[in-house]
């Protein structure tokens, strides 16, 4: 019997109440498709930050790097101000593994309203591909006084970025700024797997999300290098540029004429959560951070501290992403079946999740799938 090692941060919030929920559907599909699976739980997240004053021990790159593939719930706690958990842990593994495509899927599901009438013979079917490791989360910047330099360094799997960045204001002032960044090779990637993924789709056009109007510099390099890869690699196929603002737009009236979304990352996190409104809730929004090393399954949503600890979160989307990790690592029939399976619950006429106005708590939401799973097997 194959065996999987997969490692899990929880993290905080209702992170640790869905990931209970996506380990035991894997679980349950791991049953029924006859392999195995070892987790390793990592306690990362507020407490142990609050404990350590760090996100991560440098020693948790080695010991990750080991498993087949990684599960996140989310991290984000009132207690921290915003940016060192987010970046410490979740940014600095995206970072870390190169996990330079952050794939994030938007379809609509039975049963669950959209606030966008779907025609009938029309679905919301979206990915979005989102470059992960560039753009202004960079995390290169400072804030200063009147006349200030600040030097600058960012480690990649691309490459190793030092500088420095002189600012004068002719009259007294604070100031901060952050320096979004790309490069030509991080963009060519991003483009590939998003025209490969649109040809596995059977589809011809690719939109790009850009804002090349505003901001020339950046975007405007991400729309030629976008263009580049798209003309050398992809011929045969469209590439249709979208300014953000429009891009918004166009998607919230008609989302059924879009299929895969490509991003540079600030605007591919914006969009995917948009995106999850209208194909139904932040709670069933998964997605993967894929690269050539240890790739990361979390959903889309964050540790939601509004009502963590209540049994109120919908698990879906956890449950979903672990089912895009088992697609990652091979799984193909049990990924399928997980989907399935939370497509089977929320038709089934079952209670469903808070989220969706249902009394379903987290945990009744995941016996419900795994119930799903069970019986298709028995079928
Ligand atoms: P959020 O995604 O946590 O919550 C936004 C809203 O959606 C809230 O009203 C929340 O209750 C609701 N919601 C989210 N997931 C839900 C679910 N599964 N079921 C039902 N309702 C759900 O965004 P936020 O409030 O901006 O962020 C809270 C914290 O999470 C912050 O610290 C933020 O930095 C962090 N965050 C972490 C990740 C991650 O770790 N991947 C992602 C996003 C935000
Ligand atoms: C996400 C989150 C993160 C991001 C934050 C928490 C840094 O919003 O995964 O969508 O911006 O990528
Ligand atoms: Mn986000």
């Amino acid at each position: 019997m194959k065996t999987y090692s997969i490692a899990a941060i929880p993290g905080d919030g209702i992170g640790c109440e869905v990931t209970a929920e996506a380990v035991r559907a894997v679980d349950t599909a791991a049953e029924r498709f006859e392999f195995s699976v070892t987790w390793t739980e990592f306690p990362f997240g507020a407490e142990y930050y609050l404990k350590h004053g760090v996100g991560l021990p440098e020693s948790a790159f080695r010991e990750l790097a080991d498993f087949d593939a990684l599960l996140l719930g989310a991290v984000g706690d009132p207690r921290v101000k915003p940016g060192p958990l987010e970046q410490e842990i979740l940014l600095a593994l995206r970072f870390h593994f190169d996990q330079y495509i952050n794939l994030r899927p938007a379809s609509s599901f039975p049963g669950v309203p959209t606030p966008t009438a779907i025609p009938g013979d029309q679905a919301l079917d979206v990915a979005v591909v989102r470059e992960n490791t560039e753009d202004l989360y960079m995390g290169l910047g400072g804030a200063g006084k009147d006349s200030f330099r600040t030097d600058l360094a960012a480690k990649r799997g691309l490459y190793d970025l030092t500088g420095a960045v002189d600012l004068g204001f002719s009259t007294p002032t604070e100031a901060g700024f952050s320096l979004g960044l790309m490069t030509a090779k991080g963009i060519e990637r991003v483009t590939r797997y998003a025209f490969n993924l649109a040809r596995g789709r059977e589809e011809a056009i690719v939109h790009a999300v850009s804002k090349a109007n505003a901001v020339p510099h950046l975007y405007g390099f991400w729309d030629k290098h976008v263009g580049e890869t798209a003309a050398r690699e992809f011929p045969d196929m469209t590439l249709k540029f979208v300014n953000v603002d429009a891009a918004c737009y166009l998607l919230a009236r008609q989302p059924f004429d879009w299929g895969v979304v490509l991003c540079p990352n600030l605007f591919g996190d914006i969009v995917s959560d948009l995106l999850s409104a209208l194909a139904g809730g932040l709670g069933l929004a998964a997605a993967g951070n894929i690269g050539d090393s240890l790739s990361m399954f979390e959903p889309v949503h964050g540790s939601a501290p509004d009502i963590a600890g209540q049994g109120r979160a919908n698990p879906l989307a956890a449950i979903l992403s672990a089912g895009l990790m088992l697609d990652h690592i091979g799984e193909k029939d049990a990924a399928r079946a997980v989907e399935r399976a939370v497509r089977d619950y929320l038709a089934s006429g079952a209670e469903m999740p808070i989220e969706l106005g249902g009394a379903a708590s987290t945990e009744q939401a995941g016996q419900g799938v795994r119930e799903q799973l069970r019986k298709a097997a028995a079928r």
